[in-house]
């Protein structure tokens, strides 16, 4: 079982699009997926047509309970979700003075055994507590970006979030990848930006990226991953391909 934080503080990159169309491809080619919404926004759990829980994250990580309890079956193929909504936002708060507070989700998950090949932890946009919580239970983290010079900027940030993680809390958390997101050919990634990115992260970046795909939106509003959308779009094969290359990256 792999656990996968999809994050990046930056709002609207494409992490919540990211981790149910990965989910999808992922379930669709046979692996066993569970998606956790770690964002009170709860845009996965609505995404994905989830409106009857018992448990959310927050219930998880307040109530001494286990990730096992709160998991609700999707009408996907192979995949499950934690759910989340707004009260998770007290969860700030909530655990402001609690001591080891870093480690609530982990300990969620080590609570009862469970069994995926991979766990996308959905994060919301920001480097808070939720975020370090994600990192800290995680393998590895994929990093969703849209590429502009503004959104490498901080991506700085990201990375000394990720340095001090590693150094205090958890050191086997790798960076999975980097994945280029709404990519619009014409406009935002010349050949020398694309040349540079690659500079930058060497193999760390996918070779897959996600163009801009208007099919993403509409598959949205109906409360579906892509796949079960229009599976002939190019959005959806992009993301089988993503789905390809992580398997293939072990
Ligand atoms: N490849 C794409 N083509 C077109 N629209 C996209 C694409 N990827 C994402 N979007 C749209 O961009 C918006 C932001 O995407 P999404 O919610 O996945 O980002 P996010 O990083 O999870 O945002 P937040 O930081 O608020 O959690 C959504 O309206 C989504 O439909
Ligand atoms: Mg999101």
């Amino acid at each position: 079982m792999e656990i996968i934080a999809v994050c990046n503080q930056k709002g609207g990159c494409a992490k919540t699009t990211t981790a149910i169309n990965l989910a999808a491809a992922l379930g669709l080619s046979g692996k066993k997926v569970l998606v956790v919404d770690n964002d009170a926004q709860g845009n996965l759990t609505q995404s994905i047509g989830v409106k009857e829980y018992k448990h959310t994250i927050y219930d998880c990580m307040t109530e001494d309970l286990s990730i096992k309890d709160a998991v609700v079956k999707t009408e996907f193929k192979n995949i499950s979700i934690v759910p989340a909504d707004l009260n998770y936002s007290n969860m700030e708060m909530a655990f402001a003075r609690v001591e080891k507070n870093e480690f609530l989700l982990k300990k969620a998950f080590e609570k009862d055994k469970i069994q995926y090949d991979y766990v996308l932890i959905d994060c919301s946009p920001s480097l808070s507590l939720t975020t370090v919580n994600a990192l800290v239970c995680a393998d590895s983290v994929l990093i969703p970006l849209e590429p502009s010079i503004f959104n490498l900027q901080g991506l700085a940030q990201l990375i000394n979030v990720f340095k001090l993680t590693m150094n205090n809390y958890n050191n086997k958390l790798k960076v999975k990848g980097v994945l280029l997101t709404r990519v619009d050919s014409r406009s935002n990634l010349s050949d020398d930006f694309a040349e540079q990115l690659k500079e930058i992260f060497g193999k760390k970046l996918f070779d897959t990226m996600i163009h801009q795909n208007v099919a993403i939106v509409r598959s949205q509003i109906e409360k579906k991953p892509l796949a079960y959308f229009d599976k002939n779009s190019k959005g959806h094969k992009e993301y089988v391909s993503l789905a390809k290359e992580m398997i293939k990256r072990g």
